[in-house]
């Protein structure tokens, strides 16, 4: 592994390119399943992942990982020093997700997700709003030239590790308080990674937070955006605030690129791009680790569905698409591109997005993806494969 940068896989990776190449790439894989439809969403992306290891002279050594309401109801522990430092060995991790009814709100939340996100140093979730060509969108009118932004969302801080506190719990006097934490360090880190993406994009960055309001973390995320902004004059920037962004995203989600923003606005504004993009199970992320210590993982934006749980009615796509972007960041950006471009081609044949009426199971679905893969040329992937490679080189130099 490198010292500093994005990993990028056990063995040398040359240019990816066509099977049959001289040495055979070899990235080692941890796979998160997790709870409720993760296993489902996951299995079909690993489906995927064959045909585009099989395709483009690749291969992956698996290890699954088995965090989650079963390991912890079974055993009572939720990210142990061990399971962090099994993760820690391998190059890239695929999560489905965690999230259980048998399990109180926020245990497995916090002690799972949050902890790795934390533990392995993954600085931004990067979670790209892009309607495909032919993906039904509520959203009157919209078509895919219209839609085409990337949500960098700052991962480590925000009132998602905030400190709180409760006196008198289910008592009338009962006083809650949950903080946010913002520092310089991290909210920089977000920021100019945002700023070099957007470099390769459109050029246009856009700060979404409520600073009229949370005015001690806005007057710092802003401060730090006019910092970074000075160093990229070819980028233009501009803010919105989160409540307004809330209206601009659904009816002119043009106007922006790249939108950076905090944990917390970050992971509720994408649940609304992923409606735009045709629902929650078709929305994708990474969480990516910028400095090199630790592996990046790449996770569907969806929850664990528990309502539709065991019927096979999860559309794989988020968790492919969260594929392509893991093969992204390893270097095999040829089988990133196929994989992408696959899934998009299948999601606009379906009758549906999500349920029984989808035309096929997950797993069925995750064939068909991998099908796909087998022969998809030129496609509608878009160049934000290539455009987070080129991030990743620039931080590694
Ligand atoms: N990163 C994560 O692991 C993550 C993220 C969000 C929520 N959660 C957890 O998941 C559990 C359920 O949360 P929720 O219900 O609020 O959110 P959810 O994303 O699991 O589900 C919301 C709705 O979207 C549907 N949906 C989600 N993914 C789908 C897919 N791939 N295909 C078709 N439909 C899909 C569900 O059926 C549900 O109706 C909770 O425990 C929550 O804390 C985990």
């Amino acid at each position: 592994m490198s010292e500093s940068g994005v990993r990028s896989g056990g063995a040398a990776v040359e240019s990816p390119g066509a099977a049959g190449a001289a040495e055979t790439r070899s990235h080692r894989l941890a796979v998160i399943g997790g709870d409720g439809i993760g296993p489902e969403v996951t299995a079909a992306a690993l489906t995927v992942l064959d045909a585009a290891e099989a395709r483009f002279g690749f291969t992956t050594e698996r290890t699954d990982v088995p965090l989650g309401a079963d390991n912890y109801l079974d055993t009572g522990e939720l990210l142990t020093p061990e399971a962090v430092e099994l993760l820690r060995g391998h190059d890239t991790i695929l999560f489905g997700a965690i999230g259980s009814p048998r399990v109180t709100p926020g245990i497995l939340e916090r002690g799972v997700i949050l902890a790795l996100r934390a533990e392995l140093r993954q600085a931004i979730n990067l979670r790209p709003v892009r309607l495909y060509p032919g993906v039904p969108t509520p959203i009157a009118g919209l078509t895919p030239e219209r839609c085409d932004l990337v949500v960098v969302r700052e991962n480590s801080e925000g009132s998602y590790v905030g400190g709180g506190s409760t006196v008198h719990r289910g008592t009338p006097g009962a006083v809650a308080t949950q903080g946010s934490t913002n520092t310089w360090y991290a909210v920089h880190r977000a920021v100019d990674f945002a700023f070099r993406l957007a470099q390769q994009r459109r050029r246009r960055v856009t700060l979404c937070h409520k600073t009229n309001v949370l005015v001690e973390a806005g007057a710092l995320w802003s401060d730090v955006v006019e910092e970074v902004a000075a160093r990229f004059p070819d980028v233009e920037h501009d803010y919105v605030h989160v409540d307004a962004m809330c209206m601009h995203l659904p009816v002119s989600p043009e106007r922006f690129d790249v939108v950076v923003t905090d944990n917390l606005f970050g992971d509720i504004i994408t649940d609304l791009g992923a409606v735009l993009q045709g629902g929650l199970g078709v929305a994708a992320s990474g969480n990516l680790n910028l400095d090199g210590s630790a592996p990046s993982m790449f996770e569907p934006v969806h929850g664990s569905a528990p309502d539709i749980a065991g019927r096979g009615w999860a559309n794989p796509a988020g968790a492919a698409l969260s594929l392509a972007l893991c093969l992204a960041s390893l270097g095999e950006g040829d089988a990133a591109a196929a994989v992408e471009s696959a899934t998009a081609r299948v999601l606009a044949e379906l009758p549906e997005l999500s349920g029984a009426g989808m035309g096929g199971s997950t797993a069925e679905l995750g064939e068909r993806i991998a099908a796909a893969v087998q022969d998809s040329g030129e496609g509608v992937q878009s160049s934000l494969m290539t455009q987070l490679a080129a991030v990743q080189a620039g931080l590694r130099d």
